[in-house]
């Protein structure tokens, strides 16, 4: 049966934050770190005076050095169609992420505290936490992506200090690609009256909701008795649009109706956000409350069109990424993460699955804002392994409880739109798997009954015979172009989502000749040509996924492998030393695009033009040899010139994927100079150009940073692209300049990138080679507001300088 799918109207909470005296919440930010095992590290009076004075979110092994021996897996990775295990160099990033580390922060409870209920929450810690309160240990948490937390109330002691101490262990062949180590994620410690709002206790949804009135429906699950709640929603100006007071209560919760006249839509272009603030008082006094940000938007998924937004057909435009954040590890930074999402606006992405785990709480919260759509993902295996220490180990014990919190606490961001239970789990085979499928989505449905469940199927032959792929709510197919059809007409569902595409491999300014097509090709200086024309042998080009997506009204979107390049994974490179970083990405480690970044957003930025010319125009000793142009354009054709002569018109056709979405000029004769391209209307009309220049030798150091202005808060990040150009100012593609960095002023050097990912510099050092001329440079502001300068030298070149500054 063909049927819709799901069809509900969610109003949907975003932000708990505290807003009164009534309930504090304290991000434990200051901690003392150790890596290593120590005996007693959890007692109050182990002296710690000697270990690192540390920041939450930290991220231990992001320093590096780079090591080929670290992690080092010889296996045959069955995913990707390999029948002897090879030696796996960077495989998980060749960081030191592996051993224990330990961190210690002392907390001091005050008097009038104890009447008082204490919660200690972790948005996640990398992984196998151990938590201690004065020794004692009060839980634990295997899996380092899940959000979890302890009522530590009776633990604590009051008016004296107090030592949490949280023990983590990473353990070799236990993960895929590059996990990080540490608490990376925020710390909170809340304190509220025994009557309060449980913790993630709020689940508000709208069964009904049309332009005149939305049915806001908030179940609050509440401690204490005699409860009444007050309720304030408030526009994005702050004005209160309705009030609310309910106390009718079944067990621990109390639900509220509440009618929300004229709603506007939380939508990907407005992503309109109300507030709610909601009171909890007992006996008439004020006990707890929370404010919260929420959005009033429709899904709908559906065999007729697919996937609605607030009655709008919308495809996903989709990435997958990784936590990682490049130079920055994985301890989470809000400013980078934002960064992220500002780049793929630009180029029309509308959609994010966290591959292949839970997201930041951060990167929700931007997605809220800033108007994406979310696939929230949890596992990447289940109870049979990809790797011998992975989530198999924890599966029976702690699969339930995990997904439990994932929904809990994420379930009322509007971005989310749909789970992700797994990511080719190898329990696609069997019998039991297809159980456990069941068993799993079952429980997204009974925690949150608004979204559909998917898993990221590779084995699609498998789980078209076996049943796998019929249980689900929307079948997610990765890769496996070929099998679309027979897995939309055999599956009863009546859509296909390309929930992994592509793995195109490219490095960024480099390309290789002759031009061709090829899947798992080596090349010795360990790169891949951005011509975009090399894939892997399970995967494909993006101009075979894009055939699908744009003839099949049936294929509701995809999720592209991957936005950003990530640490591991140096796919086809995963036993070449020093590859350790992925060649996957549209955008480099560095957050650079690669030329493919510009075929996306000619078909994903709808309102912006899009002209790219590849590759670049220095290719000294190729004189007169074949130097083939393309360029990725929203436009249908367009004319070349290599130095004023015309290389012909061409125009998008369907004799290939290739040539229905590039343009491109296979038979061009490198000579030095310019090339220029001319693009043309649907009339034959000229109506944009653009054009490359061969460059002189490197001269000086061109210098832009995203922001300018950043808070004075220690936290916000400008990211400063440098690009070696010229006398005359035209970037010089293939620098491999040595620069290194002076900040000076209200800010710091943080991190440096050139996305190269076979160079073992580490990110933290103010000095690195340029890849193809360019590299990135983070700076961090301090907590003081003022003049940050930034200073770029290099042998031979001109010194930069770049002047920002914070403010409070
Ligand atoms: C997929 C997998 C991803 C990544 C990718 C590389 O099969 O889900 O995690 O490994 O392949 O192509």
């Amino acid at each position: 049966m063909k049927s819709t799918l799901f069809s509900f109207f969610v109003i949907l909470i975003v932000v708990n934050q505290s807003f009164s005296q009534t309930r504090e919440v304290l991000e434990l930010k200051n901690w003392k770190f150790y890596q290593g095992d120590v005996s007693h590290a959890s007692q109050l009076n182990f002296d710690d005076s000697e270990w690192e004075q540390v920041i939450v979110p930290h991220d231990w092994a992001i320093k590096g050095p780079f090591d080929k021996e670290i992690d080092l897996q010889v296996v045959k990775i069955e995913q990707n169609n390999e029948t002897i295990a090879t030696e796996k160099t960077g495989r998980t990033g060749s960081l030191p992420f592996i051993g224990v580390g330990w961190y210690r922060t002392k907390i001091v409870r005050p008097d009038y505290d104890t009447d008082k209920q204490v919660i200690l929450t972790f948005d996640g810690a990398m992984s196998n936490a151990e938590v201690y309160v004065n020794g004692r240990k009060i839980g634990n948490r295997p899996y380092g992506y899940s959000y979890f937390f302890f009522d530590i109330s009776k633990e604590l002691k009051v008016g004296s200090e107090n030592v949490i101490a949280v023990r983590l262990e990473n353990k070799a062949f236990s993960s895929r690609w590059y996990p990080g180590a540490g608490i990376y994620r925020k710390v909170k410690m809340i304190t509220k009256d025994i009557a309060s709002f449980k913790h993630w206790g709020h689940f508000i949804t709208t069964p009904y909701i049309n332009d005149s009135i939305a049915k806001i429906n908030i179940k609050s699950q509440v401690h204490g008795e005699n409860i009444v709640i007050k309720t304030f929603i408030k526009d994005e100006k702050g004005n209160v649009v309705v009030e609310n007071v309910a106390n009718q209560r079944f067990g621990d919760e109390i639900e509220q109706s509440i009618s929300l006249m004229n709603p506007k839509k939380w939508d990907i272009e407005t992503p309109y956000l109300y507030t709610a603030e909601m009171e909890l008082y007992q006996d008439d006094i004020l006990k707890d409350n929370e404010s919260i940000t929420f959005g009033v938007r429709e899904i709908k998924y559906s065999s007729e069109v697919g996937f609605e937004l607030n009655g709008k057909v919308v495809k996903f435009k989709g990435v997958c990424l990784h936590h990682d954040l490049g130079p920055l590890g994985v301890a989470v930074n809000k400013s980078a993460l934002r960064r992220q999402l500002r780049i793929l606006k630009d180029l029309g992405v509308n959609a994010i699955r966290s591959s292949h785990n839970m997201p930041s709480i951060e990167q929700l919260e931007l997605c809220d804002e800033m108007g994406f759509l979310f696939l929230a993902e949890s596992f990447d295996e289940w109870k049979k392994p990809k790797v011998k220490n992975g989530y198999n180990l924890y599966f029976d014990e702690w699969a339930e409880k995990d997904i439990v919190d994932l929904v809990h606490a994420t379930r009322n961001h509007p971005s989310i739109v749909m789970w992700s239970a797994g990511n080719e789990v190898p329990d696609q085979w069997g019998s039991d798997g297809v159980k456990r499928a069941k068993w799993i989505q079952d429980i997204f449905h009974r925690e949150d009954s608004t979204r559909p469940v998917t898993v990221g199927m590779d084995q699609v032959k498998a789980v078209m015979e076996n049943g796998f792929g019929a249980i689900l709510d929307v079948p997610g197919l990765n890769y496996r172009v070929h099998l679309y059809e027979d897995a939309y007409k055999l599956f009863p569902q009546g859509m296909i989502l390309g929930s992994e595409t592509a793995s195109t491999v490219s490095s960024r300014g480099v390309y290789k000749f002759p031009v061709e097509i090829g899947f798992n090709r080596i090349h010795d200086d360990l790169q891949s040509s951005s011509y975009d024309v090399e894939y892997c042998s399970w995967s494909n080009l993006p101009d075979d996924d894009f055939v699908l997506q744009d003839d099949k009204p049936w294929v509701i979107g995809e999720f592209v492998w991957t936005g950003f390049d990530y640490l591991g994974e140096p796919t086809p490179y995963d036993n070449f030393w020093p590859s350790r970083s992925s060649y996957f990405g549209i955008l480099d480690l560095a957050g650079i695009p690669k030329d493919r970044y510009y075929l996306y957003r000619s078909r994903w930025n709808k309102k912006e033009e899009t002209l790219h010319i590849l590759p670049h125009w220095n290719w000294k000793g190729r004189e007169r040899e074949k130097t083939p142009v393309f360029v990725y354009t929203n436009y249908e054709s367009a004319e070349l010139f290599v130095n004023g002569k015309s290389q012909g018109v061409q125009r998008k056709n369907n004799t290939s994927n290739l040539h229905r979405y590039r343009l491109m000029w296979m038979d061009v004769k490198y000579e030095p100079g310019e090339v220029k391209v001319v693009a043309f209307d649907e009339n034959g009309k000229a109506v944009a150009e653009k054009f490359i220049r061969t460059s002189g030798k490197a001269h000086s150091i061109l210098l832009e940073a995203d922001r300018k202005v950043i808070n004075a808060d220690g936290e916000d990040l400008s990211f400063i692209t440098a690009t070696i150009v010229d006398r005359r100012g035209v970037p010089v593609p293939d620098a491999m300049e040595r620069l290194s960095f002076v900040v000076s002023g209200n800010g710091s050097f943080k991190a440096v990138c050139n996305g190269d990912a076979t160079s073992l510099e580490v990110f933290h050092n103010p000095a690195m080679k340029t890849f193809n001329g360019k590299l990135v440079i983070i700076v961090q502001s301090s907590e003081i507001e003022g003049d940050i300068k930034v200073t770029v030298s290099g042998k031979g070149l001109k010194t930069s300088v770049i002047d920002l500054s914070s403010k409070k």
